[in-house]
């Protein structure tokens, strides 16, 4: 007989049911049902909502029960923006910023980007395995239950490619899923370094990694930094055309520390999502409004990076912008692993309240990952992917930062281990 769990005890149980994704004030709308319950069979939920009502469901009485004793519960945290795997930390350069140098001038002095490059082509496969996945453990500890990974810590055939087939056993290992994103395009690497260089190292993009990449479907995405000192929006352009053309669908790192129209460019080839957008204009803004591309929004780089600006969020908000929520998980800008932190950062910072913000890291970013019909609330027929939180209230979820209060994640049904 197929195993079925009866989850009861949810104080709150944030469903974050309905239609997806959520706009403008639709983007509060996340269904919280007061004494709730999840029963779920085959990885799948079956029903959800007042627990009185699910209770009475045929498959209930026969199922296992399990008793929260009033937590609050959530869809699992989708990350839809991270640079999961890297070979070390970059916290020499944390201290060179504290100290008054900036993330530009440390790159420009080979830091920065190169300097994770240089690491990871040194790494091993067994450290990099390793480390990328003690990281997806801890954020699943955090509540996260998908995750978007991205290479460009490689820049080159052999270990953008390494990259992705590394992301690929990591997704075979643990529960964590792990949607793959190709991004050659990160900066310029070391090899290239002369005049028409950059040039040069978009067509052996365009040529060589990513129809290797789409042939041993490697990546589901791929993405460029289009910004000063990576590439310009005409070189984005041609990546993401033959990205299209290879069956892989675009993302782009854009408006992150100056604006370069890059966004422009996401409406445009109707990329799956822009991400950083602190320096968005107005027009940019309406542009994005209209379109249907996700705006993810990374607050752990402002915060990490201690600059004053951050995204605009209440403006795409209240435009009517898709917004969505990441960590960026990476060595350079904004080292975290958990959801809630940047859950916390999204509401003082900029402003979203609470609901806005759980919204933003579930529903929306399933959207921007293409899996909005298959996670992201809690609703029959989709996978019964959760995380319970030992607190009261979902706005305590933000409200306390920097502890967490995640005590459960189940992935399809079953609780992810605890590292
Ligand atoms: O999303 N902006 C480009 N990529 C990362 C930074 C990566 C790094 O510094 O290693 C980001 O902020
Ligand atoms: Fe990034």
């Amino acid at each position: 007989m197929a195993e079925t769990l009866l989850l009861t005890g949810c104080k709150q149980l944030v469903t974050l049911a309905g239609p997806g994704p959520r706009r403008g004030r639709a983007l509060r709308e996340i269904g919280l049902v007061e004494d709730g319950a999840v029963l779920i069979r085959e990885g799948r939920i079956l029903s959800a909502g007042p627990r009185t009502r699910v209770e009475k469901h045929a498959a209930a009485r026969r199922a296992r029960k399990m008793d929260l004793g009033g937590r609050v519960v959530t869809p699992g945290l989708v990350d839809a923006h991270t640079h999961l795997v890297f070979a070390a930390s970059r916290a020499a350069e944390y201290e060179q910023r504290i100290a008054g140098a900036s993330y530009e001038k440390i790159a420009k002095a080979g830091g920065g980007i190169l300097s994770s490059v240089r690491a990871l082509r040194a790494a091993s496969d067994d450290e990099l395995l390793r480390t990328a996945r003690a990281r997806l453990a801890r954020m699943a500890a955090h509540g996260t239950t998908t995750v978007e990974a991205k290479t460009g810590y490689g820049l080159d055939f052999e270990n953008e490619l390494r990259t992705l087939k590394l992301l690929r056993r990591l997704g075979n290992l643990q529960p964590v899923e792990i949607v793959p994103t190709l991004l050659a395009a990160h900066v310029v690497p070391p090899e290239y370094h002369r005049p028409g260089g950059a040039d040069e190292y978009v067509d052996r993009i365009v040529r060589l990694i990513l129809p290797a990449a789409a042939l041993e479907g490697l990546a589901e995405y791929c993405d460029v930094f289009v910004e000063r000192g990576a590439f310009t929006v005409a070189q984005a352009r041609r990546i993401m055309a033959a990205a299209r053309a290879l069956g892989l669908k675009p993302r782009l790192h854009a408006e992150q520390l100056a604006r370069t129209g890059g966004a422009r460019l996401a409406v445009e080839v109707e990329a799956a999502s822009v991400d950083h957008l602190d320096f968005v204009n107005s027009a940019d803004i309406r542009a994005l409004a209209r379109s249907d591309v996700a705006c993810i929004l990374l607050p752990g780089c402002s915060f990490h990076l201690g600059l004053a600006r951050y995204a605009p969020a209440r403006r795409l908000i209240e435009a009517g912008a898709i917004v969505a929520l990441a960590t960026d998980c990476n060595p350079g800008t904004s080292p975290t692993l958990s959801l809630p932190m940047a859950m916390s950062l999204a509401c003082t910072q900029m402003r979203l309240t609470p609901a806005e913000a759980l919204a933003a890291c579930t529903i929306n970013a399933a959207y921007s990952l293409g899996r909005h019909a298959r996670i992201g609330s809690i609703e029959p027929g989709k996978d019964a992917d959760l995380a319970v939180f030992d607190v009261e209230d979902y706005r305590e979820i933000p409200y306390y930062f920097g502890v967490n209060y995640c005590s459960m994640t189940l992935k399809c049904g079953k609780t992810v281990p605890r590292v």
